[in-house]
């Protein structure tokens, strides 16, 4: 039976990799939704033994590639492209398996050479060789040396299909007839998952005849800007008492943030002791705790944090609500006593509401800090560019737990300060 213990979770967040992370999850701004990487995977230490008995690197060997800065204009030159490998399985005939994380640095995914995952289950099937390839852009695969608006220029998803392609007609292998493997002389197969594997199938429409087969796992194929839709099943399938009461705050704030006095919206801010000067990042910042959501696991039991809000909104004096919830007064105490005592600090840490959670100040470091190995920054780009995804407030006509005050607007202002 396998028991890949050392596969660190399903869905986790991964921060763990960002060096320019602050606040206390690594992300470096609360009003963006957390990052939703592909879960790591590391593979046992030590040597490996190949299929016929020979002594070959362990998993975590780093090899670098030489790969085209700007698949435009090759005379740009090359940059270092990181990546894993194993001939564990391989015998001459074999396909070449080959895998990238994606938006995240690669350290920490070389379990994805090893049978412990799907991709080396088919090398091991099939007498194949894996390989993990860090995503340009992200971990220590940069074409520039930093972040800015002029290296991002060649961060782009029709660049990142090319660096597949690239590589597979131009790495040699360091396993025995490593120079003899490109897609014109062994069958190449391409594996992602989540925006990688996005990646993987817009690869294989736009350069239909280099990969022999193709795996997309949970690929997000479908770019979607104005994405209220996000909340829905969590709207949906939360606890109803818990969903009626975020609908009657956040329909309560939205009226008062767009149409009440100057009191009405002092008392909100001292409630949840946070005093933001724009009302859409304070809104907005209550997102988190529907954000929440998706770090649930099967298995994740009732004290994860989403289950702790609603209980802190639905459990009176040891009694739940009814479906249709306490109603507003309650609720809106109910969430501001929570925020202010317990939840603040668990994604802003000591930060100031306005570092933590302000999107209008363009000198914060979230905005101007363009260091390599950002995720979230190299990220942010390819979602403002082609990804979309702006997880706001649903229509006027529909029901919703998230304000109404955040638009896509917003996201991309709070981009486009980024860009500039
Ligand atoms: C690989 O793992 C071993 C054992 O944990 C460690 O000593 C070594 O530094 C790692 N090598 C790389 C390149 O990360
Ligand atoms: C996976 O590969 C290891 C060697 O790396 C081997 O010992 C193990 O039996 C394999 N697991 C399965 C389920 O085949
Ligand atoms: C950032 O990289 C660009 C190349 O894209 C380079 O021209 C620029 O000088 C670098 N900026 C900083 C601040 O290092
Ligand atoms: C194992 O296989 C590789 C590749 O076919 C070959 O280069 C190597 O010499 C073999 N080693 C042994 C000990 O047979
Ligand atoms: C919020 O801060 C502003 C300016 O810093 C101040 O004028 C205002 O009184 C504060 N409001 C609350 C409710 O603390
Ligand atoms: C009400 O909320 C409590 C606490 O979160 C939850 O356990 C319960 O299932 C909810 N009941 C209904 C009917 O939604």
């Amino acid at each position: 039976m396998m028991t890949p213990l050392w596969i660190v979770g399903a869905l986790v967040l991964l921060f763990a990799s960002l060096t320019s992370a602050r606040l206390p999850d690594g992300r470096l701004h609360a009003n963006m939704p957390p990052m939703l990487t592909i879960p790591q995977a590391t593979s046992p230490e030590g040597p490996v033994t190949s299929r016929n008995g020979t002594t070959i690197p362990p998993y975590n060997t780093t090899y670098y590639f030489n790969q085209l800065i700007d698949h435009n204009n090759p005379s740009l030159g090359t940059f270092v492209q990181r990546y894993w490998h194993t001939w564990e399985f391989y015998e001459p005939g074999g396909p070449v398996i080959l895998f990238t994380p994606g938006e995240v640095n690669a350290d920490g995914y070389d379990g994805y050479l090893t049978n412990g995952t799907i991709n080396g289950r088919i090398a091991q099937q099939q007498n194949g060789a894996t390989i993990v390839l860090e995503h340009r852009f992200y971990g220590y695969s940069n074409p520039y040396n930093n972040l800015s608006v002029a290296s991002l220029q060649v961060h782009t998803i029709q660049q990142a299909i090319d660096d597949l392609v690239y590589f597979a007609y131009n790495v040699d292998l360091p396993m025995p007839g490593g120079n003899h493997v490109t897609p014109a002389e062994a069958p190449w197969i391409l594996i992602g998952g989540s925006y990688s594997g996005a990646l993987t199938s817009f690869t294989v429409v736009n350069q239909p005849d280099v990969f022999r087969a193709a795996y997309a796992s949970s690929a997000v194929v479908e770019s979607i800007v104005d994405y209220w839709g996000y909340f829905e099943p969590i709207r949906e399938y939360m606890p109803q008492n818990c969903s009626n009461d975020v609908q009657a705050v956040i329909a309560y704030i939205d009226e008062t943030f767009i149409s009440g006095t100057t009191e009405e919206i002092d008392a909100i801010k001292t409630l949840f002791n946070m005093n933001l000067t724009h009302l859409d990042d304070f809104a907005g910042a209550l997102r988190n705790n529907l954000w929440d959501w998706q770090s649930l696991q099967p298995d994740s039991g009732p004290d994860m944090q989403f289950f702790q809000f609603c209980d802190a909104l639905e459990v009176k004096d040891g009694v739940s609500a009814p479906i249709e919830g306490w109603g507003l007064d309650y609720a809106l105490n109910a969430w501001g006593t929570y925020w202010a005592d317990t939840y603040y600090y668990l994604i802003c840490g000591d930060y100031s509401a306005e570092e933590c959670l302000g999107s209008y100040d363009p000198t914060q470091s979230y905005y101007t800090d363009i260091s390599i190995n950002n995720a979230a920054r190299s990220w942010e780009w390819i979602v403002c560019n082609y990804m979309g995804f702006l997880q706001d407030g649903a229509p006027l006509d529909q029901p919703t737990i998230v304000t109404r005050l955040i638009q896509p607007i917003y996201d991309e202002a709070s981009e486009e300060s980024r860009q500039s």
